[in-house]
């Protein structure tokens, strides 16, 4: 898991955050090992902000992975920050119950799965 934690430290530099100056950046594996990052990308329509989560699972899947088996989330918070409610849901669609780490720069960190922040998910099996 260090590799994608220091993965998501790296891309984070690139977040585009000019307005919450909140900086955030993730890092996917998908089940062959491939690694995809993403950062926050926000915008003057503050509403059309991507998250740093939704920005790797899509560069991610627009490459051609579809399932993806370990998430890095990474903050300059004390309070290590989790994926808001619309990235978890997305974070179920490709990820199902994977293990996602939370991790500040100081080197704290939390491992838990999709599950105990998504309980009872809405998914395809309902379709
Ligand atoms: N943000 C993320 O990119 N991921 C999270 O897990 C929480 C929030 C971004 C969205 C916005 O650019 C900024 O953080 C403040 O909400």
């Amino acid at each position: 898991m260090s590799e994608l934690i220091e993965a998501a430290t790296r891309v984070r530099e690139n977040a585009h955050a000019p307005y919450s100056h909140f900086r955030v950046g993730a890092a996917v594996e998908d089940e062959s090992g491939r690694v995809f990052t993403g950062c926050n990308v926000e915008n003057a329509t503050y509403g059309l902000t991507l998250c740093a989560e939704r920005v790797a699972i899509f560069k991610g899947v627009s490459e051609g992975s579809k399932r993806f088996r370990r998430i890095a989330v990474v903050a300059d918070t004390d309070r290590l920050t989790p994926p808001c409610g619309a990235c978890r849901q997305i974070l179920w669609e490709f990820c199902g119950d994977a293990e996602l780490t939370m991790a500040n720069l100081r080197g704290q960190t939390e491992t838990l799965r999709l599950s105990a922040l998504l309980p009872r998910a809405f998914d395809a099996s309902f379709l």
